[in-house]
């Protein structure tokens, strides 16, 4: 490429998500929403949150969604509702973000860390079975980067030894997965419960802390009612030990403007999932994410690995380019401080601890402009032309 070729420096600076952008387009719907919340000023269980909660079902094709404060007490309500005993195990992946073994450790309970697969991040169902002690009762597959984790095999394993199955589906909303007999179904919907977090950055965002629990089973439908709202029966009967976890109505409102926009949020970050992925293929130094025949990817992240161990050079040639990249997630879950107890636990988690060395998620968002891509592109291409 010669210099008149070469991409345009974009005038703004360059995110890894585009907050801003995002709220002008959809403004007029946004602050309409947000006003009527303010004159109507019912904050708490206002109407917005049973719209939203009825709105998202319908779009996850499942009877019910309970809305929470985030994601992280979405998974604790969840492992919260199934009776579980202090001591007993939880399986989960150990290349992940905290909020899975962090909950499954605060309510008494044992995180067994399982390895990942190298090319999907998700968990490797082929481990998940030598995890498994008298004590396990549950398993949290977590859908991470934007696709599913193979969720059919997980479903057998469980059926198999009578455990519970928690899906986090906190990056991944949107994303489908085709079981072994070639039903589609909603990546959350699949396990017993599936969960889900509206933090800002993620698929489905509001503009603050939101979470959600879904299933299709009345009574733990009652119950995680229950436990997100001080486990009440009735007013002020309580019937569980519970918390206080409820989805603002300010977010609930937000999040009826944007569910509408899901699927089409959905679709620009495949496409720009698309743009790199293309101009990627000849670089021997990178692996682009891979999409298994079983899911959808909607790129909630778009994650490459850096080869032979360029990843930290490639993300400082990048930074001081302007374009930013993250390391998601740079320790696995069995080498921080916290979790150094549960460690032994854990079995063989070379893959996770791999992947930390070579991972890097460049921007993608569903405000990315071409000519900023390019930019982006142009910087990668080049430091493999040098390095
Ligand atoms: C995979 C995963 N699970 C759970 C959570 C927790 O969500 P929240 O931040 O809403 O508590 C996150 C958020 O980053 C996440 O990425």
């Amino acid at each position: 490429m010669n210099d008149k070729q070469r991409a345009i420096i974009p005038d703004d600076n360059i995110q890894m998500v585009d907050l801003q952008t995002q709220y002008r387009r959809l403004k007029q719907e946004i602050d309409a929403a947000i006003q009527e919340v303010l004159v109507n000023a019912q904050f708490i269980n206002g109407p917005q949150v049973k719209t939203f909660a009825a709105h998202l079902a319908q779009y996850m094709d499942i009877p019910h969604v309970i809305p929470c404060a985030n994601g992280t007490d979405a998974i604790q309500i969840a492992l919260m509702s199934l009776d579980l005993q202090q001591g007993e195990e939880v399986i989960v992946p150990a290349f992940n973000y905290v909020a899975a073994a962090e909950t499954v450790a605060m309510l008494g309970l044992i995180p067994v860390l399982v390895d990942v697969n190298a090319d999907t991040f998700t968990m490797d169902v082929n481990k998940i079975e030598q995890a498994i002690s008298q004590h396990t009762k549950v398993i949290i597959p977590v859908h991470l980067f934007g696709q599913a984790c193979d969720m059919g095999p997980v479903m057998q394993i469980a059926e198999k030894y009578n455990l519970y199955v928690i899906e986090d589906n906190a990056q991944s909303i949107g994303a489908s997965y085709t079981d072994p007999s070639g039903k589609v179904k909603n990546a959350g919907t699949i396990g017993h419960i599936g969960t889900t977090s509206f933090f800002p950055s993620k698929p489905l965002a509001c503009y603050g802390d939101g979470g959600a629990m879904m299933t299709a089973d009345d009574k733990l439908a009652e119950r995680l009612y229950m436990i997100a709202n001080h486990g009440q029966e009735k007013k002020y009967r309580h019937k569980l030990i519970g918390c206080n976890s409820r989805l603002d109505t300010l977010q609930a409102a937000i999040l009826n403007v944007k569910l509408n926009y899901l699927a089409e949020f959905n679709r620009i970050r495949i496409h720009v999932a698309e743009r790199y992925n293309e101009a990627f293929e000849q670089l021997s130094d990178i692996i682009t994410p891979y999409k298994p025949a079983y899911t959808s990817h909607i790129y909630h992240q778009y994650t490459i690995q850096v080869k032979n161990g360029k990843r930290n050079a490639l993300q400082a040639w990048l930074r001081e380019r302007k374009v930013p990249s993250m390391i998601y997630y740079p320790i696995p879950l069995d080498k921080q401080e916290a979790f150094k107890v549960y460690a032994c636990k854990a079995g063989n988690l070379s893959v996770a601890d791999h992947l930390t060395q070579v991972v890097l998620s460049l921007p993608i968002h569903t405000e990315m402009k071409a000519n900023e891509q390019d930019y982006i592109i142009e910087q990668v291409i080049d430091f493999f032309r040098k390095n």
